[in-house]
């Protein structure tokens, strides 16, 4: 029977070029030329997009200090997301690009008027990432002494969205007249304030922007906990998700659907694509080695300690690499990046988790072998799991030319030889990419 194709996603973790690596470039990647190259390099494999993400601090918590972040170039530096989906959305005619914004960094006035315009820029290709930040540290740069509780950011949030669909609103369509004979621009009857009082926020519109070609931008999410998977059926085009295998990504694409349907939408809107890390070798042996390299290269625990304790605002430098962790962690930031992480019971030590996270900490399934390999087993764990994708990523929070030429060239054509993912672009616009099957 043949499969119904699947949709791609790029997870694009910062920092680019892998500098300390012998296929690095080690020049700087800060003018955006790496990252122009990437969009094109993604749109000739044909991806529906690429995914910007976001931190917005410098983290102090592995060890308590900022000292591993920035020795390693963990997480940091990174560019603003927004010039950034700019640069490569104008640099490429099909990709779309999705930046990472806070929703607690943003007034929701800006947040649409910037969403509004880089649609424009982009001629209906941008996306915006929902997120409500992590990080006490986060938060203090925002004139907040800690992060608000996650039930809080997300009653914000959900008020935060009702603001956002009210200013895309704000210009009926026909509002844009261009009559020149008459000298009209636009019909100021049909371009309305939203006079919005709520708990969180007051806004009085309208967006002082033309609508742009997709109304509003795609919406991404990645919530995790319940209240998180309600927001993101409720509101999300597609959804980001890590899980731990194929029957975890089953059932929480079941889980997904229903809360959708729950919610009166129709499931099939919404395009839920999970995180992989693929390792590609000539052969499966090389492949297999190549992992290992990765797992016993010097800074490999320390750079997975740090990236881990910075998203789940928890310093693992304070337990003991060769014994279990002492109990469940909790957190107010990434509760659901935490719990895959720590496979609370499973007696493993901290050191055992780093190694298996190599392969599963931002990876649903693990893949290792030569592209052949690697794209019939995604294609049997999508037959399984039922749809709609995969968002392709990096284990170790850096991104190099060499593995986004790899997946390029190596696996996307190993993919579509089985009919699996798209070889041209039937649409201009990036919710039609991900409307299209
Ligand atoms: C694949 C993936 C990517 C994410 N990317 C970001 C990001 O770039 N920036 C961010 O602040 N949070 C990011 N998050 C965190 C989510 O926005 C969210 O805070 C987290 O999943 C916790 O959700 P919950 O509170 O519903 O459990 C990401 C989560 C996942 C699973």
């Amino acid at each position: 029977m043949q499969q119904k194709p699947f949709h791609l996603g790029w997870f694009m973790n910062f920092t680019p070029d892998e500098w300390h690596e012998p296929f690095g470039q080690g020049g700087s990647p800060w003018d955006g030329q790496f990252y122009i190259e990437m969009a094109r390099t993604l749109e000739r494999a044909c991806f529906d997009y690429i995914m910007i993400e976001d931190k917005l601090m410098v983290s102090e918590t592995y060890g308590g200090s900022a000292e591993a972040g920035l020795r390693g170039g963990v997480m940091v530096p990174k560019h603003d997301p927004a010039p950034l989906a700019v640069a490569m959305g104008m640099a490429t005619s099909r990709l779309g690009v999705v930046a990472t914004m806070s929703t607690l960094a943003y007034p929701p006035f800006l947040m649409a008027r910037l969403s509004s315009t880089i649609d424009s820029l982009t001629k209906g290709r941008f996306g915006w990432n929902i997120v409500t930040s992590a990080e006490d540290l986060a938060a203090r740069n925002f004139g907040l002494d800690k992060l608000p509780a996650r039930e809080l950011r997300y009653a914000m949030a959900e008020e935060y969205m009702d603001v956002m669909g009210k200013l895309f609103a704000s210009w009926e369509p026909g509002a844009v007249v261009l009559d020149r004979a008459a000298g009209i621009y636009a019909d100021f009857k049909k371009v309305h304030p939203i006079h919005h009082e709520g708990k969180f926020y007051k806004v009085r519109g309208p967006l002082n922007t033309v609508p742009s070609p997709q109304g509003r931008p795609v919406y991404v999410q990645a919530g995790a906990s319940p209240r998180g998977r309600d927001f993101a059926a409720k509101h999300a085009d597609s959804i980001v998700s890590v899980a731990s295998g194929v029957a975890e990504m089953k059932a929480f694409r079941a889980d997904i659907r229903a809360r959708a349907a729950a919610a009166g939408r129709n499931p099939d809107d919404i395009k839920i694509l999970f995180c992989v890390t693929p390792t590609l070798g000539d052969t499966g042996q090389d492949a297999h080695d190549r992992h290992n390299r990765m797992l016993n290269s010097p800074s490999f625990i320390d750079d997975m300690l740090a990236s881990i304790s910075a998203i789940t605002d928890i310093d693992f430098a304070k337990f003991a690499l060769d014994d279990p962790l002492p109990e469940r962690l909790v957190t107010n930031g990434e509760q659901g990046s935490l719990d895959k992480f720590q496979q609370y019971g499973s007696g493993k030590t901290l050191r055992q988790l780093v190694v298996d996270g190599a392969g599963g900490l931002v990876s649903s399934v693990e893949l290792i072998g030569t592209p052949e390999q690697v794209a019939e087993r995604m294609g049997e764990v999508m037959a399984e799991v039922g749809g709609d994708g995969f968002l392709i990523t990096t284990p170790v929070l850096r991104v190099s030319r060499r593995y986004v030429v790899e997946i390029a060239d190596g696996l996307i054509p190993a993919l579509q030889r089985r009919g699996l993912t798209r070889t041209a672009y039937k649409h201009e616009k990036l919710r039609d990419h991900l409307l299209e099957f």
